[in-house]
């Protein structure tokens, strides 16, 4: 960013996590799971343990902010059980850690993970899960309140509900369960719009903020004619986007959030029913014939993030946090000219006036990425997991991104397509 770009001067500049992907030693769902890259996240980067060292690291890439998870199957053995003594001390030393080093957090009470006896009652379609999980959130707030007043009850909805029961990609594995993907969105946004109130029922030194992170993915037909094609984008973002914002956002549920978090990662383009994206398996070669640019998982579409931006702007009048974008590859420069677009369109909906008040890289450190295990590389920093030590790296990435949270620039004509 060239440093005539003015960003408010409280934005909250940050990297974000989640508990299954970095902590490592997680009893859930995932525990068992063996990735297509023959990873599993048992160890992962082992930040359980190294928490101290990864907030050094933080303070060495002068974010000001960390979007966490904290681990509900670590909190609670059992439904509306107390809170695990040990386990919540060890998460109030990294707060209290990430206070020292001036870092703000910003708390994810679910990113795609459950403890092991709500997955054996039936996880999310179970509407019994609704009160457990108000439950831990209600508790965990009351211990967390003069800590934290940035609350994320759930990361993409959208994104759990439909790889557990539509595509097959997350555990419990099953495909089309159009029912079962209903229900998982209509129990989540009941318990978001129940957590909040819990939440609100203490008192904060700070008013707290809450918010669920919505997953932005835009449909389309790459190619103009084919009918088809818009008609499954047309349902696609009909399911996966206007369905689930209704449920969380739509009539008197938007009293729930006093903020919204916005993951935007590009676009997914459909060509014959096939969507264009690494992540279907359509090979880099495949993607180069079609035009499309790509990072090693999702199409690149700087400019539908600034659209997207001023639509919720207009659409919700709530403040804006970019809870998640980032970019999986081996190639530095690709990632920080993804990065540098990116920024540049935010700016953009921030001078358009849109109430946009931090942006959290993901992610901080390679890490587990559910499916593809540790093959996709999203780390400002690195981690070499061939190494027990897993040590750390700075990336090129990292450094650019040090640059932009201290204000020094960087040539801000850098195109994506170059
Ligand atoms: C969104 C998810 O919240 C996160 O867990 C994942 O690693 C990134 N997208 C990248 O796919």
């Amino acid at each position: 960013m060239s440093a005539d770009l003015k960003f408010p001067k409280s934005f909250l500049w940050g990297t974000a996590t989640s508990p299954t992907q970095v902590e490592g030693h997680v009893v859930n769902e995932w525990t068992d799971y063996v990735a297509s890259d023959g990873g599993n996240c048992r160890v992962a980067c082992d930040q359980y343990h190294r928490y101290e060292e990864d907030v050094n690291w933080m303070t060495r890439l002068g974010v000001n902010a960390y979007r966490m998870g904290i681990e509900w199957s670590r909190l609670q053995a059992a439904p509306f059980a107390p809170l695990n003594q040990n386990e919540l001390a060890r998460y109030i030393h990294l707060l209290d850690c990430l206070k020292a080093a001036n870092i703000t957090p910003m708390v994810v009470l679910h990113h795609f993970s459950n403890p092991p006896w709500i997955t054996a009652s039936g996880g999310w379609l179970n509407p019994a899960t609704i009160p457990a999980f108000v439950d831990y959130a209600a508790k965990l707030s009351a211990a967390l309140k003069d800590r934290v007043y940035l609350w994320n009850t759930f990361n993409e909805p959208d994104t759990y509900a439909s790889l557990t029961y539509l595509l097959g990609g997350f555990p419990p594995f099953r495909k089309w369960h159009f029912r079962s993907y209903w229900k998982v969105i209509k129990h989540m946004a009941e318990a978001h719009a129940q957590t909040s109130r819990a939440i609100r029922q203490n008192k904060f030194s700070r008013p707290p903020e809450i918010g669920i992170a919505k997953n932005w993915t835009s449909f389309g037909a790459f190619q103009a004619f084919a009918l088809w094609d818009h008609l499954l984008a047309e349902a696609s973002h009909h399911a996966f986007n206007r369905f689930v914002l209704d449920e969380f956002l739509g009539g008197e549920r938007l009293e729930a959030s006093t903020f919204l978090g916005v993951n935007y990662y590009g676009r997914a383009r459909l060509n014959h029913f096939c969507a264009l994206v690494p992540t279907n398996n359509v090979s880099p070669e495949e993607l180069k014939n079609f035009g499309i640019i790509s990072d090693d998982m999702f199409e690149r579409h700087p400019t539908g993030f600034g659209k997207i931006l001023k639509k919720f702007h207009e659409r919700y009048g709530l403040p804006i946090y970019i809870t998640e974008h980032g970019a999986a590859s081996n190639d530095q420069d690709f990632r920080i000219r993804d990065l540098t677009a990116h920024l540049l369109e935010l700016h953009a909906a921030i001078n358009h006036g849109v109430d946009v008040r931090g942006f959290f890289y993901w992610s901080l450190l390679d890490n587990f990425e559910w499916q593809f295990g540790y093959s996709k590389k999203f780390g400002l920093l690195s981690v070499d997991f061939n190494d027990e030590k897993l040590p750390r790296k700075m990336t090129r990435v990292g450094e650019f991104y040090r640059g932009i949270c201290s204000g020094v620039s960087a040539d801000p004509r850098i195109g994506l397509a170059k």
